[in-house]
């Protein structure tokens, strides 16, 4: 059989047995099988270069995360009803990198089960129960958490709870309003939506957003936006919930956590994905008057969440991200990444906007730079030509137009270079064809 045959083949077995609608990357699905520092290889031996994946955090199989796992799960795996130092130890290393106030951690096993517990605790403190989301945010899928994905899932359109403001976006901005009153204008979104809780009865528990919008496209957020919406959220009563899940860990390159560029600090911060290399490990961090009372009246144990085994692996990240400078990477590379593909935003019409924060890119399509008229297509395209030339990315946004560019934290200058040389190559085969 062909490669191909062979893929065709795994992929019949999976929709029968995973269903139809389990989501899988590309036109023509990939079998991965190995993976190494920013690289992946097919069943052939074809190797990709990752510029998508950011749970790979510090790189594919780092062999320092690999000997960290290896070596507790052949020692002792238990659960943290039996006391370990390893749970305590990471506690003590991941509450030292937030603002003081932020001093205890609750670990799980998934983002959705750090965004649960955040919902559970700010609506048994605050008493409130109505949570504002961005309008194209995703934050998991448990059902509490479903409520909040308010443009995919059925359990958003049911609720009363969850209410959302438009996404904060300097690039689109809201029609006839300039770019300097743009962070008011979205701050009067946060005000109208509270009203409309209260109209309804319903009293605001918090604000929940990703710091860096990077579901709804990797936003450039209007300067002292978030800022204002926290401060009308809290004067209702309600907290500042971060969901770190994608953008925490270094990402941003400049500080460990995204929500630390803004001029305020959160009540909560859930977090996940990096945060265990590939191993299910996630958590939140909060204060401990918020903590305490919750836990008092409602015991909360997690069967896996912070185990001898993750909270090994969880240091082992930390270690990475300290040893090999890799926030500092993220700030040079992610300069030099985001420089070149400026030059292709100048060299392609069908290049919109080209926003980056660390190592963190998006790269906006437009079939009219005027009009802003997203290309989706283009879009879809692209990110088919560059998985055939051996380079992964994926596309993000309300018009699934967007670009996204997330590689493992490890990436240097030569793996940017060899990413704008077959983006350019195939922004040469497709920029006439969708640009106007
Ligand atoms: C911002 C954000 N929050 C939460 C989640 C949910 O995390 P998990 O898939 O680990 O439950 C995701 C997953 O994509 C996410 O992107």
């Amino acid at each position: 059989m062909t490669s191909t045959n062979l893929n065709q083949n795994l992929l019949q077995r999976r929709t029968k047995l995973i269903g139809k609608h389990s989501p899988l990357f590309y036109d023509e699905p990939l079998q991965l099988v190995k993976g190494e520092d920013v690289w992946v290889f097919d069943q052939n031996g074809k190797r990709y270069l990752d510029v998508y994946n950011n749970v790979p955090h510090v790189g594919h199989c780092h062999p320092h995360v690999v000997k960290a796992l290896t070596d507790q799960a052949s020692t002792l795996n238990t659960h943290t009803r039996y006391l370990h130092e390893n749970i305590v130890k990471y506690a003590e290393r991941l509450t030292a990198t937030f603002d003081d106030s932020l001093d205890m951690a609750m670990f799980t096993c998934t983002g959705s089960e750090a965004n649960e517990l955040a919902l559970r605790i700010a609506r048994y403190s605050t008493g409130g129960t109505g949570i504002i989301v961005s309008d194209f945010a995703y934050h998991g899928n448990t059902e509490a958490v479903a409520e909040l994905g308010t443009a995919f899932m059925a359990e958003a359109k049911a609720t009363r709870r969850v209410r959302s403001i438009p996404i904060p976006d300097s690039y689109r901005g809201i029609e006839g309003v300039p770019a300097d009153q743009l962070a008011d204008a979205y701050a009067e979104e946060v005000r109208k939506t509270i009203a409309a809780f209260e109209a309804d009865g319903i009293k605001v528990a918090g604000i929940l957003v990703c710091p860096d919008f990077a579901n709804e496209g990797l936003l450039n957020v209007p300067h002292g936006f978030m800022e204002k919406a926290v401060a009308l959220v809290r004067e209702a009563g309600g907290l500042f919930i971060a969901d770190e899940v994608q953008a925490g860990f270094g990402r941003s390159g400049k500080h460990m956590w995204a929500h630390q560029m803004y001029d305020v600090v959160p009540d909560i911060v859930t977090m996940g994905k990096p945060m265990g290399n590939g191993h299910p490990l996630a958590g939140i961090v909060s204060r401990s008057d918020l903590i305490d009372p919750f836990a008092e009246a409602s015991m909360y144990f997690n069967t896996f969440g912070g185990n001898p085994v993750s909270c090994a692996v969880g240091m082992a990240v930390l270690d990475v991200l300290e040893q090999e400078h890799l926030l500092e990477n993220a700030i040079t590379t992610g300069q030099y990444l985001s420089d070149q593909l400026r030059k292709l935003q100048d060299k392609y019409s069908l290049i919109g906007e080209v926003r980056s924060l660390g190592m963190f890119f998006g790269v906006e399509l437009v079939s009219d730079r005027d009009s802003k008229t997203p290309a989706p297509d283009a879009a879809r395209k692209i990110i088919n030509l560059m998985k055939q030339k051996g380079v992964l990315i994926s596309t993000i946004g309300k018009h699934n137009c967007i670009l996204k560019l997330r590689p493992p934290m490890p990436f240097q200058p030569e793996h940017a270079d060899i990413l704008i040389s077959t983006l350019d190559e195939v922004f040469a085969t497709v920029n006439q064809e969708y640009s106007a």
